[in-house]
């Protein structure tokens, strides 16, 4: 006999142990279906997201989860934007703006046609950010910056350039801290609870769907930032986008990760060294 506190932790494993059945099948119907794959994201983040979707459609089971996306594309739609986890902000981690300007951007003064990549760029924050270094350096008006995203309502927003003006307080003291040149309210207008970022800022970039997962290379460029992107992957698959990576970036040039992101243990580490000491910033040299 087991009294009701024995039932709790027995129902909860046996909850565990059918979604663990469940998960794959589902990931591999999206798959299918809709050719999005998140069969190599990292478990942990992936099953709270999971788990989040089903609260929301209210359905109590991953299989019946999977019965409703197969049917209902705007199903997998509403779960792209709950699976793509776009927390940013300008200048997120000022130090590293710093660096990119002190050690990067010298290099990049040499080349007459600069192209950028910034990959998972989420709702634009970051892409901006690094449009305006390229303003204050000089070097905008010479770079092709190509932003992309498995999300399509991220490059939307990206495209757009309105922001909520209740983050301008803190991208302004990021922007300082950056070691920015002007004032950041030069670079916006307020229109009621929003901004809107200065023409000549989005006037280079060109904004796209692109996965990680499934879409190849599609250019050579001097710099790619894909920041707190891989952290939501497994292993096996942290590699193969270090490969594309790796294969899309010209000698010499510039590569930045997120905060908790590195090179160590990834097959390519030798190939590229660090520029700088604190930030996540490195140089391919062979
Ligand atoms: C946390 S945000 C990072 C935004 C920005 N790079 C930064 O560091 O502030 C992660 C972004 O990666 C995107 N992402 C997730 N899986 C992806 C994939 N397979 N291909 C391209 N982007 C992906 C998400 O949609 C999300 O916008």
């Amino acid at each position: 006999m087991t009294n009701g506190q024995d039932k709790q932790p027995q129902a909860a494993e046996a909850i565990e142990a059918i979604e663990t059945i469940e998960t794959p099948l589902l990931l591999e119907a999206m798959f299918q279906r809709y050719g999005y794959d998140f069969r190599e994201y990292a478990p942990a983040s992936l099953r709270r997201r999971l788990r989040r979707a089903m609260q929301i459609e209210g359905l109590a089971t991953l299989s019946a989860f999977q019965d409703r996306i197969l049917r209902d594309s705007k199903m997998m739609a509403r779960f792209l934007n709950i699976v793509s986890v776009d927390v940013t902000a300008m200048f997120r981690d000022p130090g590293f703006y710093r660096t990119f300007r002190d050690k990067v951007v010298p290099g990049l003064r040499e080349q007459p046609l600069i192209r950028f990549w910034h990959v998972g760029c989420a709702t634009g924050e970051e892409v901006y950010s690094m449009a305006i270094i390229l303003h204050e350096e000089g070097l905008l008006e010479r770079t092709r910056i190509y932003a992309t995203d498995i999300n399509p309502r991220g490059i939307e927003c990206g495209q757009n350039a309105i922001y909520p003006i209740r983050n301008m307080q803190e991208f302004t003291t990021s922007y300082q801290k950056a070691g920015g040149r002007a004032a950041f309210s030069d670079y916006y207008t307020a229109r009621g609870d929003s901004i809107i970022l200065r023409d000549f800022l989005r006037r280079n970039i060109v904004w796209a769907e692109h996965n990680l997962v499934t879409d190849a290379s599609f250019n050579e460029f001097h710099a790619i930032l894909c920041r707190n992107v891989m952290i939501y992957f497994k292993l096996p698959l942290q590699q193969r986008v270090h490969q594309l990576i790796y294969d899309s970036l010209v000698m010499g040039g510039a590569l930045g990760l997120g905060s908790a992101e590195s090179l160590r243990f990834t097959p390519l580490e030798d190939h590229y060294e660090p520029i700088g000491s604190a930030e996540k910033l490195y140089r391919k040299v062979k």
